[in-house]
Order: structure tokens, then C-alpha cells, then sequence
């Protein structure tokens, strides 16, 4: 059993604009660094956070990362002490899975130390309850599946956290443009309505049946169709800013479709081909610009490895 293990967990992005905590990817960059070793104190200790700017509980039980590892060694029955490094590179409230990416990086770094008794697939429990402290105890797996597992994620199913793999053809390109703002989830779950229209549902499982049948199809105007969102985008919108105008400009730059990514305020678009992606992404990024407001770019294809262990 080696003594310390280094891991990498990925940003995701969430809901994919029609599957409301159903569906989510990866992408390979920006993404949390987790480092853990034995140590002679009993139990979890978080040791050191960098890059939350001081946000972040050291408190293993108020931390997504610690609870997910400590629920592991819980069953796991680990007698040693483990200590753990934090390394945030995803922004918290920046709507692409900075919590989920902690408690997979959490839970996962430890699995590997104790010699991997649990496959990545049983990791998600874990790393589930780890994230729930941080979106106020509404559990959804669209993060933290696609970080753990890599790809494009359907959850089927969040309470029977049934999972599947959808294939994405290889050219598909995402483009993540992260504006200085900050969005928690809980607010941003807050706003949404409790009950929708029959005819808003329809819509909605109508294109999330067509991007899923056009990812797997490679049929890229079918996804182009799909990505709509009439449930969360319209009232998330309102907490964004210049969002139509961020939208419009990457329609214009030839992106397939753009939405708000998870629960904001990051926004994503899908492209065909990296060199749109690199056009859309500086378009949306001005278009930011244009409103006061800084912003980052991320360019990525879909991220099929998911959390990795680098050392
Ligand atoms: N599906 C979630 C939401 C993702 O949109 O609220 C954010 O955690």
C-alpha cells in the first residue's frame, strides 16, 4: 500500500440544458487536486485548502471532500488516520461542479490509498453525500457522475442512482465561459418553480430523448434542436447578467446550442470541432465583456476519463 496518493478530479457541466439533474459531462480542464497520506492522528484531518480563498470549512464534517471520505472510511472500517490536502482550481458557486469535484476527489483519493477496495462506480454514494452538505441536502448525481465516471452522464434515476454512459461522437467540443459572479446552488434551486406546466414537460423530455438519441446518432443538428432548456434557464437567466446576449453571440459564432451551465452562472455552448469551440468561447467571452463583466474560457473536448490518479 503506498503511503500518499495524488488525485485529479474535472470541472462537469450540468443539466446540459435539457436534462435537468438528469444529465451532465466532463471536461478536462479546470479541475481540484486532492492529495492524502497516513498519518498518526486518528480519523480524517483536513491539513491545508488552497485556491477557496478562505472559504472553505477545514472541518472534515463540514467539508464536501472530508464527508465523502469519511463515509468511506467508515465502511470501509480504516483504523489508520489519513490526512488531506485540498488544491481547488474550480471556482466555488462558478456553476461547474466545484463541490462535486471535492467529494469525488475525496472519496476517490482514498479508495486508491487503502488499495482500491471499491470500484469508481461504487464510489458514487460517497461522493453524493459528500456534495449534498454543499446543494443543501437535495441530491442529484449530474456533477458528480460525469467527474467520477468521465463522459456524458444520463442519471436515469438519482434515487436509485442508476447511471448510464452515453456515447458522444468524437468531434463534440464544449466551450465554458466562467463571468466573475458568484451563484450558490442553493440559491439558484431556490427560484425555480416547485411544479411545472405539462406542456413545459413535454418540451423538455421531447429534446432530452433527441439529445440523447443524437449524441449516440452523431447526429449534430438533432443535439443542435435539443438544446433547450423551458424549465431552469428562464428563471436562472435572471441571476446572469448579459446571459442573452452571451447566448446569442455564440449561436451567431456557429455553436450548436448554449445554456446555462449547472446552476450558473457559467455558460456553456456545444460545438462541432475544437475550432468553433475556440470561436464561440471568445465570442461568449466578449460578449461578457461588453457587459462589465470579466470572464474565463475553457475549451474541451468531452472529458472521457473522468477522476484520475496522478501519483
Ligand atoms: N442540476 C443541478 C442544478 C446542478 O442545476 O441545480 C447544480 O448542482
Amino acid at each position: 500500500m503506498k503511503n500518499e496518493v495524488h488525485v485529479f478530479a474535472p470541472a462537469t457541466v450540468a443539466n446540459v440544458a435539457c436534462g435537468f439533474d438528469t444529465l451532465g459531462f466532463a471536461i478536462h480542464r479546470p479541475g481540484d487536486d486532492v492529495i492524502v497520506r497516513f498519518s498518526n492522528s486518528p480519523g480524517l484531518t483536513i491539513k491545508t485548502i488552497t485556491g477557496d480563498g478562505g472559504k472553505l470549512p477545514l472541518e472534515a464534517e463540514k467539508n464536501t471532500a472530508g464527508v465523502a471520505a469519511k463515509a468511506l472510511m467508515e465502511d470501509l472500517g480504516v483504523v489508520r488516520g489519513i490526512e488531506m490536502e485540498i488544491h481547488k482550481g474550480i471556482p466555488i458557486g462558478s456553476g461547474m461542479g466545484s463541490s462535486a469535484c471535492s467529494a469525488v476527489a475525496g472519496a476517490f483519493a482514498v479508495n486508491e490509498l487503502m488499495g482500491k477496495p471499491l470500484k469508481k462506480k461504487e464510489l458514487l454514494p460517497y461522493a453524493l453525500k459528500g456534495e449534498a452538505i454543499a446543494s443543501g441536502g437535495a441530491i442529484h448525481a449530474d456533477n458528480v457522475g460525469p467527474c467520477l465516471l468521465g463522459g456524458m452522464i444520463l442519471i436515469r434515476s438519482n434515487k436509485d442512482l442508476d447511471t448510464i454512459d452515453i456515447p458522444v461522437p468524437s468531434s463534440l467540443y464544449a466551450a465554458v465561459v466562467l463571468p466573475e459572479l458568484q451563484i450558490l446552488t442553493v440559491d439558484a434551486r431556490n427560484i425555480l418553480p416547485k411544479e411545472i406546466s405539462m406542456k413545459d414537460g413535454i418540451t423538455q423530455w421531447g429534446n432530452l430523448g433527441g439529445m440523447i438519441a443524437g449524441l449516440m446518432k452523431s447526429d449534430y443538428q438533432l443535439v443542435s434542436r435539443s438544446l433547450q432548456d423551458v424549465i431552469a434557464e428562464p428563471k436562472r437567466a435572471e441571476l446572469i447578467p448579459g446571459f442573452y446576449q452571451v447566448k446569442q453571440e455564440a449561436l451567431n459564432a456557429g455553436a450548436l446550442g448554449c445554456s446555462i451551465s449547472g446552476a450558473g452562472p457559467a455558460i456553456f455552448a456545444l460545438c462541432e470541432g475544437d475550432e468553433c469551440a475556440f470561436k464561440v468561447g471568445i465570442r461568449m467571452q466578449q460578449a461578457f465583456l461588453e457587459n462589465g463583466i470579466q470572464a474565463e474560457r475553457f475549451i474541451s473536448p468531452i472529458n472521457t476519463l473522468g477522476v484520475q490518479r496522478i501519483k
